[in-house]
């Protein structure tokens, strides 16, 4: 039997490096084992959680979907579609809503850290928390269990969510038979949680990212603001806790990454370090954000590509949706 790879992003913002070594990188490479099967997608019924802005939405579902096939989505291999294409899936999440514990939602690290902040800036716990935040890990279920999934590729800010997903699915095999293979994460050691500009996680909630396809020059300008410590140049410099050593460990190879970490021992300039940096990032991108840039001038091939990929997966959740509806005791679609 095949493993089945199923990973989803949010279409909320610009890509950003983070994105891509921790999660969309290992996913293409893991399109090229043997013996497995791929779904990836855009999640933009997750980007309503936080974006109620219709243009935004509409703007980052394209660029995210190019940035997928400029980084190397293969069509034809992968099932690539958006999820609002997937009417299965929101019908999933309600069966699955009807089998989860809301103390278990209670416990979701993105619901409680809404709360935290609320209670630090003197609000109510639930103060502007809307009921789709609450629901996120349950919709992330159903896009999971729709495919049956094995393996989802994530960074580790994910884990929790495919944790409640083996629960959730857990729950409903119990009460209605067999239907859902528990998902395991699929994580990538070296980048599971990449730095950002401030050496915090890179997130789009920090306002820390280096976008993906920034053009060259912004791509510089971004990296000599990467926050270093005050070691002038000749001082040894530390690669624990060091953003940019980890930035460029992420796309050097295993000698640069040596040399770099001797380089620190000697001394180097953190300006040398950075332009280091810059070139080795560039390396890797600058041919995809020629590819990037073609297809943004064409959404209509991007459309199309997502259209096809929709029709795929349909195929697999209707059937598998009908089965589950006679299972909870529904009556068949027509
Ligand atoms: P999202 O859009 O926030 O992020 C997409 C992926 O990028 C990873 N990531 C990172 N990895 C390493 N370092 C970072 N600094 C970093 N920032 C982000 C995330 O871990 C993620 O894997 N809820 C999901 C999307 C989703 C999904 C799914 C994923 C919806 N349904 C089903 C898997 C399966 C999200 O908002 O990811």
């Amino acid at each position: 039997a095949k493993t089945r790879f199923l990973t989803g992003i949010t279409p909320s913002g610009t890509p950003h490096l983070g994105n891509y070594a921790g999660m969309m990188r290992p996913a293409i490479a893991a399109t090229h084992a043997q013996h497995v099967e791929n779904f990836y997608f855009l999640a933009d019924y997750h980007a309503l959680i936080k974006c109620h802005e219709p243009e935004r939405v509409h703007r980052s579902t394209l660029e995210i979907a190019a940035s997928w096939l400029a980084c190397g989505l293969d069509p034809e291999r992968v099932t690539f579609y958006r999820q609002s294409d997937i009417p299965e899936i929101p019908e999933l999440t309600w069966f699955l809503t009807c089998v989860t514990g809301k103390g278990l939602l209670n416990r979701a690290h993105a619901y409680k850290a809404a709360q935290d902040k609320n209670q630090e800036d003197g609000r109510d716990a639930d103060d502007g928390v809307s009921a789709g935040l609450f629901m996120y890990p349950v919709l992330m279920a159903a896009d999971i269990l729709a495919f049956n999934a094995h393996k989802v590729p994530v960074g580790r800010d994910q884990i929790q969510h495919i944790e409640m997903a083996r629960d959730i699915a857990a729950s409903f095999n119990h009460l209605y038979g067999a239907h859902f293979t528990l998902p395991e994460a699929a994580i990538e050691d070296g980048v599971a949680t990449l730095a950002g500009l401030d050496g915090r996680k890179m997130s789009k909630s920090y306002d820390n990212t280096i976008p993906l396809f920034a053009p060259r020059a912004q791509l510089q300008k971004l990296i000599n603001t990467l926050v270093t410590d005050s070691r002038a140049p000749g001082e040894p410099k530390q690669v624990e806790g060091s953003a940019l050593f980890q930035l460029y460990q992420a796309f050097a190879t295993p000698e640069e990454t040596a040399a770099m970490r001797s380089a620190y021992e000697g001394g180097i300039a953190w300006g040398e370090a950075k332009q280091m940096l810059f070139a080795c990032i560039d390396r890797e991108i600058a041919p995809m954000r020629a590819r990037y840039e073609e297809l943004m001038a064409h959404p209509a091939q991007v459309e199309a590509v997502l259209q096809a990929g929709a029709a795929r997966a349909r195929a697999l959740s209707r059937p598998l949706l009908e089965r589950l509806r006679a299972a909870v005791g529904l009556r068949a679609l027509d």
